[in-house]
């Protein structure tokens, strides 16, 4: 199996100096050898961040990107850019892109198209709210956003994220995790034949230093996307230190 990989989503935080601070005590800390880590900061902080990791294994990453090349675009970011700036992956989808920026699916799509373009790996994020989780409809949520938001020929990662489970200090349980997993390889594999089994899934939502361990050796689980613990050196290096 190949190295599991943590990625840091700072979302809408970061000052220069926090973001520096920050930076600066993973470079320093991270351990020899540790899994693959990315770190997703604001794109305010995407150029000086990157100059910090400059000799470092972590790579950079952005929350977004917009699916067109260039233009009238007015407060947009293209992938080109992102590339041109030394990042490495970009975070589609998150459902607080799906929420607060009405992007579908296949805007989504689109996206990662522009984002491979520009040689950048998308990290698609998927997940079911508590409603569709309740009602025993959220297979057919997952099954629908990855046929609508997934590129033809997909090879990049996943992040499974139940949106109740985003902030809420609330993880999905080891049960609920396993079988969501076993379900979206079958799902990948179903839409996309072979490409499907070299998807990397990630598993997001409230995953913190306590968790990290049992959330990281379930089956199928190649890493994470965390948020609010990204923010805390200790508590993001404990994580990277839970992966394999
Ligand atoms: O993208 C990461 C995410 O939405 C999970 O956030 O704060 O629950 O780890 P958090």
């Amino acid at each position: 199996m190949s190295r599991q990989m943590i990625v840091g989503n700072w979302k809408m935080n970061g000052t220069r100096q926090a973001a520096q601070a920050l930076v600066a005590s993973l470079v320093d800390r991270l351990p020899q050898g540790s899994a693959d880590v990315v770190i997703c900061p604001p794109f305010t902080q995407l150029a000086p961040v990157a100059d910090k990791l400059a000799a470092s294994p972590i790579g950079l990453g952005a929350q977004d990107c917009h699916q067109a090349v260039s233009g009238a675009y007015t407060g947009d970011v293209s992938a080109a850019m992102l590339a041109d700036l030394g990042v490495g992956h970009v975070i589609l989808g998150h459902s607080e892109r799906r929420q607060g920026h009405a992007e579908l699916d296949e805007t989504v799509r689109e996206k990662a198209v522009a984002a491979i373009r520009a040689g950048l790996v998308p990290v698609i994020c998927i997940g079911e709210t508590a409603e569709q989780r309740d009602a025993g409809q959220h297979e057919d949520v997952l099954g629908w956003q990855i046929e609508g938001s997934l590129p033809e020929g997909f090879g990049g990662v996943v992040a499974y994220e139940p949106i109740w489970a985003i902030g809420s200090g609330r993880a999905a349980t080891e049960e609920q995790i396993a079988q969501t997993m076993a379900f979206l390889r079958a799902e990948l594999i179903r839409q996309f034949g072979e490409t499907g089994k070299a998807v990397k899934i990630l598993y997001g939502g409230s995953v913190n230093a306590g968790n990290a361990p049992s959330i990281l050796s379930i089956p199928e689980v190649a890493g994470a996307l965390v948020g609010g613990a990204s923010l805390d050196a200790d508590a993001f290096l404990s994580i990277v230190g839970a992966a394999s």
